[in-house]
């Protein structure tokens, strides 16, 4: 029984040295030490040993049992070894491949003007105000100086809805919505971005709906000078510290005096080219000291504030600032224009 043991020994240590794979490994380990195995079939001829021999044999079976286990340990042990690593290897990533780039979206440039005209107001202590695009002829007109028939309507072939009701045509009317808000409390300082139509033919500087940024400031003594000294400051945080500006009498009903602004040519700093017409100069908005009567109509008495006021083309200053020549590349969308924004 004992050459049986060792026979078997060295039969099961042969096979196993030429094992190959997980699933052979399994098989051998059934064939071998399983219940229905070839050592439980020796051992179980025990039985008709003597008592002396009986221990003798024990111990040899174990022994026998004992090399093929630590000989299948070892082969399982080199088996997840092997499969730890291909799992490793196949789940390597490579750090230095190329990201996927997702497309980002980007602020329209024309916002971005808003936002930045935005910013440099809100820094010099001013609120932002919106009001409705459609609006009253009151707001739009009347409250602002401009009673029916008055020839300045003219200037701003107007969207009516009804014969009181219209798209408003310039951002001004907010002046007399948040004067009337205020209930006669000063100081008032507000800028007023929004959409405004004018029934305009479309063209390289023209559209029938375009964005105006409007200021307002009521208080005790305001005076032309704040206003010439508040769009100095404007001009030089929107175009650069080398930016001057210049007033030119002009005519609002809304304002008296009125004037309008140019700023020195972001294009030729001055001298004189194409963009300027030879001037050096630019027009960007338009200003005064609020006419008495449209302060009495937002609520105040002109005898005991002033205030002045400014209007400005939000388009008009994209294309000066980005040097763009025509208002159409705000509104078509096209990607290979807007994209050019995206990292300014
Ligand atoms: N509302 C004027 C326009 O659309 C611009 C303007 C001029 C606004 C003078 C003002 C101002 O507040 O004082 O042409």
């Amino acid at each position: 029984m004992k050459e049986r043991l060792e026979a078997l020994r060295a039969e099961a240590l042969q096979e196993l040295q030429q094992v190959a794979g997980q699933q052979q490994l399994n098989d051998l380990r059934v064939k071998y030490l399983g219940k229905k195995g070839a050592l439980t079939e020796i051992l179980r001829g025990m039985g008709g040993l003597s008592a002396e021999e009986r221990p003798i044999i024990g111990q040899v079976g174990n022994e026998v049992r004992a090399a093929i286990e630590s000989v299948i340990e070892e082969k399982q042990e080199a088996y997840r070894q092997e499969e730890t690593a291909a799992r490793l290897r196949e789940e390597t990533i490579d750090v230095t491949l190329p990201g996927q780039a997702l497309p980002a979206g980007a602020v329209h440039p024309l916002n971005k003007v808003v936002q930045e005209i935005e910013d440099i107001f809100v820094g010099l202590g001013y609120s932002v105000a919106e009001g409705p695009e459609v609006e009253t002829d009151f707001f739009n007109f009347e409250a602002l100086n401009l009673p029916k028939n008055h020839p300045a309507r003219d200037m701003q072939d107007s969207f009516y809805i009804t014969e009181d009701i219209l798209m408003r045509t310039q951002t001004s009317p907010v002046q007399i919505r948040t004067m009337k808000a205020m209930n006669g409390k000063s100081p008032v300082k507000i800028i007023c971005p929004g959409k405004v139509y004018r029934r305009d033919d479309d063209d390289a500087t023209h559209s029938f709906q375009f964005n105006q940024i409007e200021g307002l400031v009521v208080g005790p003594n305001i005076r032309m000078s704040d206003l010439k000294g508040t769009l100095l400051q404007f001009v030089q945080l929107m175009f650069g510290k080398q930016a001057q500006i210049r007033l030119r009498p002009s005519f609002f009903p809304f304002t008296e005096p009125s004037a309008e602004v140019d700023v020195t040519c972001s294009q030729c700093g001055g001298h004189g080219c194409r963009m300027c017409k030879q001037t050096g100069w630019l027009e960007i908005l338009g200003c005064g000291m609020v006419h008495p009567r449209v302060l009495e109509m937002g609520g105040y008495d002109p005898n005991e504030v002033s205030a002045f006021a400014f209007g400005m083309g939000v388009e008009r200053i994209a294309l000066l600032k980005y040097g763009i020549d025509d208002i159409r590349h705000f509104y078509t969308n096209d990607q290979r224009f807007l994209n050019q924004f995206a990292r300014m």
